[in-house]
């Protein structure tokens, strides 16, 4: 049968809530593959990432964010995504690809993922990507676009419809039509 991305994509869903299960390495190797194989402005390929799975640094990372880090709380897993500033002006949007395209592999491997902001997010102490940066050791040229929480849900979340999708962001020939 054909691979249906559609359905994959009416799947998918912001998952904050994991079960206390490792992912399999194998499965962790898979969806970095898939990560690594997004594509980047000129090919420069200025996008690397961390994978966290110590309880203690996970726990650290989710204290590097204020609001919305949730995900951080039961996540057994934790891929961070940073980009290379001196590589590519456009690093930012380089990430975010390889960050969707993770979290698509993940939805299709069973995983249940949530991308936590920290580009110009803050925690009680100061601004989140310098927070991860000091506590990953990671270097000053580099910045941090995401974390993206990987792991099995322990959560349902319903699956999107065709009544959900919003053609009415969609223009033809020009804004107004
Ligand atoms: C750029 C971006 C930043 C996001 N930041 C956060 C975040 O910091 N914390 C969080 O829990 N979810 C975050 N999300 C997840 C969104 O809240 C979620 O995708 C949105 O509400 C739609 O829900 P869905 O993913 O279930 O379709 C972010 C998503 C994107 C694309």
């Amino acid at each position: 049968m054909e691979f249906d991305l559609l359905n994959l994509l009416m799947k998918r869903r912001s998952i904050r809530v994991f079960k206390d299960e490792k992912v399999e390495k194998e499965l962790i190797q898979t969806i970095i593959k898939s990560g690594l194989l997004a594509p980047s402005s000129k090919n420069k390929k200025p996008v690397e990432f961390i994978i966290v799975e110590d309880k203690d640094t996970l726990l650290k990372l989710k204290d590097c964010k204020a609001k919305g880090n949730i995900g951080l709380k039961t996540a057994p897993c934790a891929i961070v995504v940073i980009g290379d500033s001196e590589k590519s002006d456009v690093w930012i949007e380089d990430a975010s690809i390889a960050a969707t395209y993770i979290q698509l592999e993940a939805e299709n491997l069973g995983l249940g993922t949530v991308w936590i902001q920290m580009r110009k997010r803050f925690s009680e102490e100061g601004n989140s990507e310098d927070e991860v940066k000091k506590l990953l050791n990671i270097p000053e040229n580099y910045g941090v676009l995401c974390i993206i929480a990987v792991g099995y849900g322990n959560e349902i979340k319903s699956t999107y419809t065709e009544g959900d999708i919003d053609f009415s962001k969609v223009k033809y020939e020009g804004f107004e039509s």
